[in-house]
Formats: C-alpha cells, sequence, structure tokens
C-alpha cells in the first residue's frame, strides 16, 4: 500500500528528472511537492504531468496583496492541486482571501497550508528581522492568525507541531518538512528533526526532500524513510 504520510519534494530544476523520479517513486508514495525551482522551469506543464503519477503539492508560499493571492489561488485551482502553500506574513486579510477562493474554486478539494516560520530559519535570523518573540512563539502567533482566517493546515517544523496541537488547533493539520534519518546531512535547514520526533509531536504530513532526490539511489533511500514510519506504528 502507498504511504500517504510521507510527501517527496522533487526539488529539481529538470522536469523531466523530476516524472523520472515520480514515475520511479509513484508506486510507495501517493504525493510530490514541486516547489519554486521545479515550477519555474516546468510551469503548469510539469504539474500536470507529475499529476497522472499522484496528487500534487505545489509550494508557492504565496505572499501578495489580499486581491492578487485571491486571484493566483482561482488560477491554481485549475490544476487539481491537493495542497497549496501561502505564507502566513501576509496576514488575515490575505488568508481570508485565499480560503474564500479555494473554496469556491476548487469545490474544497484544496488544502490550503499557511507556512509559518521556515525550517531553515532560526532565533538569530528572527533578532535581525526585528522580531523579538522566541521561533516558538512567533510560529504559534502566525499559526493563530491563519486558524482564525478559515485555514485547516500549516506547515511548521516538527518541533513546533505539537506546540499547534497542544495549545491552538488540535484538528489542525500539520506538516513538517526539516526530516533526517539519524546521522544525514542537514543542509541549509537548521530545525531539523528526525521521523520519530515528527510523528511522536502530532505531524500528519512529513516533506523530505534532499535526502531523497539527491541521494545515489533515491529509491533505497526512499525506503529508509518507510521503514522508520513503519517502525514508529509497531
Ligand atoms: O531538502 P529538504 O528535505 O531540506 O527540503 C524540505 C522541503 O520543504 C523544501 O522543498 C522546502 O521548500 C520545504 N519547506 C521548508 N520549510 C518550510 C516550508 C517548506 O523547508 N517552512
Amino acid at each position: 500500500m502507498k504511504e500517504d504520510r510521507l510527501i517527496v519534494a522533487l526539488d529539481l530544476v529538470e522536469a523531466k528528472k523530476a516524472v523520472q523520479l515520480a514515475e520511479l517513486l509513484s508506486p510507495y508514495v501517493t504525493t510530490f511537492k514541486v516547489g519554486w525551482q521545479l515550477f519555474l522551469s516546468g510551469g503548469q506543464k510539469i504539474v500536470e504531468a507529475l499529476r497522472e503519477k499522484g496528487e500534487i503539492f505545489l509550494d508557492l508560499k504565496l505572499y501578495d496583496i489580499p486581491f492578487q493571492i485571491s486571484k493566483a489561488v482561482e488560477v491554481l485551482s485549475r490544476l487539481d492541486l491537493r495542497f497549496l502553500t501561502i505564507s502566513l506574513f501576509g496576514g488575515s486579510q490575505m488568508v481570508k482571501e485565499a480560503v474564500k477562493a479555494a473554496e469556491n474554486f476548487s469545490f474544497n478539494r484544496l488544502l490550503l497550508l499557511g507556512v509559518t516560520i521556515l525550517t531553515s530559519l532560526e532565533e538569530a535570523d528572527l533578532r535581525s528581522m526585528g522580531i523579538k518573540n522566541s521561533t516558538e512563539e512567533s510560529v504559534l502567533r502566525l499559526a493563530k492568525i491563519g486558524i482564525e482566517a478559515g485555514l485547516k493546515g500549516l506547515v511548521a517544523s516538527p518541533r513546533e507541531a505539537r506546540i499547534i496541537k497542544n495549545n491552538l488547533a488540535p484538528g489542525v493539520i500539520v506538516v513538517t518538512p526539516g526530516l533526517r534519518l539519524t546521522g544525514e546531512k542537514h543542509s541549509d535547514q537548521k530545525r531539523v528533526s528526525t521521523v520519530h520526533e515528527a510523528l511522536e509531536a502530532g505531524a500528519d504530513f512529513l516533506v523530505v526532500g534532499r535526502p531523497i532526490t539527491a541521494a545515489p539511489d533515491p529509491l533505497e533511500k526512499l525506503k529508509l524513510y518507510l521503514e522508520e514510519i513503519s517502525r514508529w506504528q509497531t
């Protein structure tokens, strides 16, 4: 059976390679994430091509004035997406407009996910932006804005997933990137966690990119992550 909880981020520039990788991994996972590099190189066509291999999570972290975002969600709804990210830094009104557009144009199929604080940032980065709250507090504040504006899903690091579920909204869907197997390279991610930590924290979906896409044998690496997930269940 395919694992629904593990989402592979196809963070590649070459559209052809992304489709080949999706083909290879599609017997094992249901959903693929398309981020900026792939979307800019392959456009809507790559989403349509990948849609034949599985469900699509389009990770554009939309951030603009409410009118623009509402129209962007309307246009993107045509792609039959499962998930689409918006940045919570866009504020309450932007989120409300996005939620309304998703309801109207995807007939509630599309689940909008609010991105809190990127897992590549740490407290020193927030300080330099003038944000004096801790990462946890900042994530909670942003999450609250999103939920009050009608979002049913969020992206947050595993470390913050538990806090969100315990303190804010137990039923909210939390998607966590920044995952590594023990001993694996962190790359530019600062707030990383293991698969078990994320699941323990209540993460509903786990996003893994470079550990799989950059592995000499991506399928073998995917299977290691899947084994980690199945070990947690038992
Ligand atoms: O390669 P790696 O596993 O670090 O990739 C994590 C993926 O999750 C990337 O595609 C990145 O865009 C995404 N992401 C993130 N932090 C967020 C939201 C999304 O790392 N807060």
